[in-house]
């Protein structure tokens, strides 16, 4: 059995001491889940395609190197019926609800796989994606409650008729209507259509701890529609009555559809390719690009000492959702190293145009948002700022750049991302805030 100096000692990795472990765990499938057939597939791609390149910019990723690749079979087929021994490779992986087969065998680290795994699912460790449990801990570093920053400097300007213009109220009206509906969508996505096909422990305790900030960001756009005393109705029916919020949203949630269909497996190179273009469509367009026209706009508002609360809001909620971006971004990479054969010219062009659509889509945000230039803004910087963005996430998970020479018109921004916690930036933040302080003993 491995022992925690183990794990510190980097046996938790390919060809380390795990290997003198036994390796399987008997499952049992009560009911193997069936190949799909009730939802529309892309055709098969061919698995030929350019070599899949070296995941770029976050370092965590492991190197590929290191890593144990699956032989890239020409096309996996799901198995139905019989149970598979872990690490094999092939089939959809486990959830894990399976049987537990008693005295069967302990987990061998090496076995361990993000999709399509069918090693043991319950058992953190011992860890291999050491990046992905950083992150969760990163993630409860910085852990904070709307509650914390005042809202009473927001109040006051909101309430005064001359404090902001018509364009300027539309601006944090139309945000939080984008915003309060849209962190709803991506947990939604987390839970309903991400976590089942995960088959991986330290990487599921992440998307648990993304879920719950996703439910505090949530909180934190209702806090402030009721601390303005905002129309809940309005705001929070925007994503049925904006045409670019809505479109965005029917953007998204053709992904979530596909993957929170009961009969939908991976474990074909069909399916594992649409998994894919889940997680790329909702951490790489919709964490990281179609929240960042609002992150602009409503940090904007802090910049010029006007709705300082509400703002700082926003940049919390955008620290998070760095983290959150950073985590899809390795995600992928990962698969990405572990499934080559899924990362075809022809997947990377469909990919390419998913995130020009987005392009397109945050573009008409943008633009509904901000009809005339305020606040030091206008469209046509986002416009560049958006091609700037999409370079960057393309470059991310591998895929060159599409949007020759943007540039990066709120070079600002990157100095938000790095908020501290302990750094007041706005000094809104209250004092009489507390945690577990409601529950009375005597
Ligand atoms: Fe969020
Ligand atoms: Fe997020």
């Amino acid at each position: 059995m491995l022992s925690f100096d183990d794990y510190a000692a980097g046996a938790a990795t390919e060809g380390g001491a795990a290997k003198k472990e036994g390796s399987v765990l008997d499952f049992t499938p009560a009911a193997q889940p069936s190949v799909p057939h009730s939802i529309s597939m892309a055709p098969s791609l061919p698995a030929s395609g350019p070599a899949p390149q070296a995941p770029v910019s976050n370092s965590s990723v492991s190197a590929p190197a290191t890593q144990s690749v699956p032989p890239p079979s020409a096309q996996r087929v799901p198995t139905s019926g019989q149970p598979q021994l872990a690490g094999n490779g092939s089939g959809p992986g486990v959830t894990g609800v399976e049987k537990i087969a008693f005295n069967s065998g302990r987990i061998n680290v090496d076995d361990k796989r993000i999709i399509n795994c069918r090693a043991d699912l319950n058992q953190l460790v011992p860890f291999k994606y050491e990046w992905a449990w950083q992150k969760y801990l990163d993630g409860c570093a910085n852990h904070w409650m709307p509650q914390e920053i005042s809202m009473s400097r927001d109040i006051a300007l909101w309430k005064d008729p001359n404090g902001l213009t018509d364009d300027e109220r539309m601006i944090i009206k139309r945000n939080l209507g984008f915003f309060s509906t849209a962190d709803s969508l991506v947990a939604n996505n987390l839970v309903l259509a991400i976590y089942r096909h995960i088959t991986n422990p330290e990487c599921r305790q992440y998307l648990l701890r993304q879920a719950f900030e996703e439910a505090v960001h949530t909180h934190a756009y209702q806090y402030v529609v009721e601390s303005l005393g905002l129309n809940e109705g309005e705001i929070f029916n925007m994503y049925r009555e904006v045409p670019s919020i809505h479109a965005k949203d029917v953007f998204e949630l053709q992904f979530t559809q596909e993957l929170s269909n009961p009969d939908f497996v991976t474990g074909t190179e069909a399916t594992d390719r649409r998994f894919l273009r889940n997680l790329i469509g909702y951490y790489i367009i919709m964490e990281g690009l179609f929240f960042y026209v609002g992150f602009v706009q409503m940090l904007s508002f802090g910049r010029q000492n006007k709705m300082t609360g509400a703002s700082e809001q926003f940049q919390y909620i955008m620290r998070d959702e760095s983290m959150h971006l950073n985590f899809g971004v390795d995600l992928i990479n990962q698969i990405k190293i572990e499934n080559p054969h899924l990362w075809t010219a022809e997947f990377e062009k469909e990919i390419i145009e998913l995130v020009d659509q987005g392009v397109q889509l945050e573009y008409q945000y943008a633009m509904d948002t901000m009809p005339r230039g305020v606040l030091g803004l206008n469209v046509e910087m986002f416009s560049e700022y958006l091609r700037f963005i999409a370079n960057r996430r393309l470059r991310q998970i591998g895929i060159p750049e599409q949007y020759p020479g943007a540039k990066n018109p709120f070079p600002w921004m990157s100095e938000m991302i790095d908020l501290k916690k302990e750094k007041n930036f706005f000094e809104t933040r209250v004092i009489d805030y507390q945690t577990g302080g409601a529950l009375a003993w005597d």
